[in-house]
């Protein structure tokens, strides 16, 4: 069997999950970690058996590696994608793609240039849950999509990451934290947003940690903690956005479409699994999961790059996806600080319904 090599790059909380999919599914292989704290990827590389302990240096040059994944903070993407596909490697990035469009378009721009495929997290949208989702919507059980809701609040991640710094510098905050797992659902099930409106604020100026090994550290806060927009969608539906660090309790977060005939509880967009509900003629009822995919954890999206590098299938959680959510969540921020309006210039295709019993063989 044809197997995809993979060179994982940061090796710190989330690693794990990609580490132990790499396991699972036959047709990827990972050949070789790195991370800046060399301790982190030995110590990585001991529990799941991959063969080489590289520099990230020496990582994004091996020849022998297919695709780098990219796991490290948000402001470091841009840079190591751009590294690994100058080097002629293909990529894959933890979310947000990169903390600005000037980044995210020179990330696109090398690929196309190098005949590269770059992925992009989150791949949330692959799973039985939001699959089933799209099946109800295009069954026309609610009708014609009216708006959506996406509302999603707390007290921010010092309490529980041992290293939170990411979460409140560029590229951090709740809209670029959290937003992308909103975002890309609602671009796969609606369709491209055309234009956004956005105001945010940030309630405190430093957070304090309280989780170890650092608890009691202060972190600089340089990004908006409370975030809300509006989302004009391309087929006329119009959403609304809450993304909040600086929430102490809520009893309206939540994730829905309305439409003409009744609504849709959508399946929570940070997870693979879930069954929607649907809510019409005063009656509610959940709907049975429409697919059987193998794998319901991140890593899905490695599994979609794997395919969409060596086969005919259409690449899902593209770099072009990730660039129009990037696109929203700039645009969000921006409108906020002109206070104004602002139309998106990237519409990507509507990508396709994943079929039902994703493959694990290439
Ligand atoms: N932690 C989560 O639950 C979670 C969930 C989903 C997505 N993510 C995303 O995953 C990414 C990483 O988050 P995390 O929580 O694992 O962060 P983390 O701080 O725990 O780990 C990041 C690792 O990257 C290493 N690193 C930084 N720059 C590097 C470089 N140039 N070369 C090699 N290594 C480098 C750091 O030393 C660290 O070990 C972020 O984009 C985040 O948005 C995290």
């Amino acid at each position: 069997m044809d197997r995809v090599t993979l060179g994982i790059v940061g090796c710190g909380t989330i690693s794990d999950v990609y580490f132990e999919a790499a396991n699972e599914f036959d047709v990827l292989e990972t050949a070789a970690c790195a991370d800046l704290e060399t301790d982190r990827a030995e110590a990585k590389a001991d529990e799941y058996g991959v063969p080489t302990v590289a520099t990230t240096e020496e990582l994004l040059a091996d020849p022998a590696i297919d695709v780098a994944v990219i796991l490290t903070p948000p402001s470091t993407h841009g840079d190591l994608l751009v590294r690994a596909l100058e080097s002629d490697t293909h990529a894959y990035t933890e979310k947000p793609l990169a903390t600005s469009m000037a980044e995210g378009r020179e990330i696109l721009r090398t690929a196309n240039e190098n005949d590269l495929l770059v992925g992009s997290a989150p791949d949330t949208v692959l799973g039985t849950g939001l699959q089933t989702c799209r099946d109800v919507l295009e069954a026309g059980q609610i009708g014609e999509p009216v708006g959506a809701v996406a509302s999603w609040a707390n007290h921010g991640h010092e309490h529980w990451h041992p290293n939170p710094d990411l979460y409140y510098q560029e590229g951090g905050g709740p809209l670029f934290d959290m937003g992308p797992y909103y975002l890309t659902a609602l671009v796969g099930l609606l369709g491209p947003v055309s234009a956004v409106a956005g105001a945010t604020h940030a309630a405190f100026t430093e957070r304090t940690i309280t989780s170890d090994p650092r608890q009691g550290e202060t972190i600089d806060v340089d990004v908006p903690t409370h975030e809300t927009g509006t989302l004009t969608f391309e087929n006329g539906t119009t959403g609304t956005l809450l993304m909040s660090f600086d929430v102490w309790e809520s009893t309206v977060t939540g994730f829905e479409i309305y439409g003409t005939e009744g609504t849709l509880e959508l399946t929570n967009p940070n997870r693979f699994d879930g069954a929607p509900r649907v809510h019409v003629n005063g009656q509610a009822h959940e709907v049975s999961v429409t697919r059987d995919q193998p794998g319901q954890q991140r890593g899905l999206g490695l599994l979609d790059l794997a395919y969409a590098l060596e086969t005919d299938w259409e690449h899902w959680t593209s770099a072009e996806l990730g660039l129009h959510v990037l696109e929203i969540m700039a645009g969000i921020r921006d409108s906020g600080d002109a206070n104004e309006y602002v139309e998106l210039s990237t519409a990507p295709k509507r990508p396709p319904s994943v079929p039902d019993g994703f493959p694990n063989e290439l």
